[in-house]
């Protein structure tokens, strides 16, 4: 069996990049479910919502979706990897109104720029990040400095049922075939719930997510071999002032 190839999550996102958005992933397609569930509710009033940030925005994928669902926001996206980034620029290249900032940003280091933000975002949405970040509470603590006094967090990522079979991020080099993974931390539900309560939010609802029988039709090798198991895990929070 070849073996498996870890980098550093940077490198390994910067070689994902060509492919992420065309790369077969069940993970992606329930991202794209609950992410929507867990925004729900703010659509109301979705006028309300001024400031926006995406923390590890990847290609862009959400980003662009926040874009549509809240009209009137400005957005502030972030990630480690600049390929992801460039290729979530190209999404937004044909928009006239330029009212979104793409910036590289490590989610890592203790003192990041943020004064820009500090207190003022009133939706912050981070999908499928969470697992590479190495200090949980460090990452939760600047969602908490970032958020406006009564903004909402959304945050998703792999369910931690993924790793009890051998799984983790991860994809196939087109090109070499080789397995490569970007390093990943397995973080239980309660780890993350825990830091969350740890660093004063209101938890205002947990989702977890599996394929159903529609994805399973899809008869795709990939969707199957994850059908019927728990694969997603969202939570929506509110900043407590
Ligand atoms: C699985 S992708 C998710 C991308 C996007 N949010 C989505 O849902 O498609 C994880 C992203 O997190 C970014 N990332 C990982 N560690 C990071 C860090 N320390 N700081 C900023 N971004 C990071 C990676 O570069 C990658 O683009």
């Amino acid at each position: 069996m070849q073996e498996v190839v870890y980098l550093p999550t940077q490198n390994a996102y910067d070689l994902w990049a060509e492919i992420y958005d065309t790369n077969d992933n069940p993970l992606l397609v329930l991202d794209d479910i609950g992410l929507m569930k867990l925004l729900k509710p703010l659509l109301n009033s979705s006028d309300t919502i001024k400031t926006i940030a995406d923390f590890g925005c990847g290609t862009g994928r959400q980003t662009f979706k926040l874009r549509t669902l809240f009209k009137n926001s400005f957005i502030y996206a972030f990630d480690l990897s600049e390929n992801m980034l460039k290729k979530a620029q190209l999404r937004f290249d044909n928009i006239k109104e330029k009212n979104f900032r793409f910036q590289q940003m490590d989610f890592e280091k203790e003192n990041n720029n943020f004064f820009f933000l500090k207190n003022n975002v009133d939706l912050l949405v981070s999908t499928l990040i969470i697992e590479h970040i190495k200090d949980l509470n460090l990452f939760v603590k600047k969602l908490k400095e970032t958020l406006s006094p009564n903004g909402v967090a959304v945050l998703t990522m792999m369910h931690p049922a993924v790793f009890l079979r051998n799984s983790q991020a991860g994809f196939r080099d087109p090109e070499t075939n080789q397995k490569i993974r970007p390093i990943s931390f397995k973080y239980s539900i309660s780890d993350i719930v825990n830091s969350c309560i740890k660093n004063n939010f209101l938890v205002e609802e947990l989702l977890e997510e599996e394929l159903d029988a529609a994805a399973m039709e899809l008869e795709n090798e990939k969707m199957l071999r994850w059908a019927k198991y728990p694969l997603w895990f969202g939570i929506r929070l509110r900043n407590k002032p």
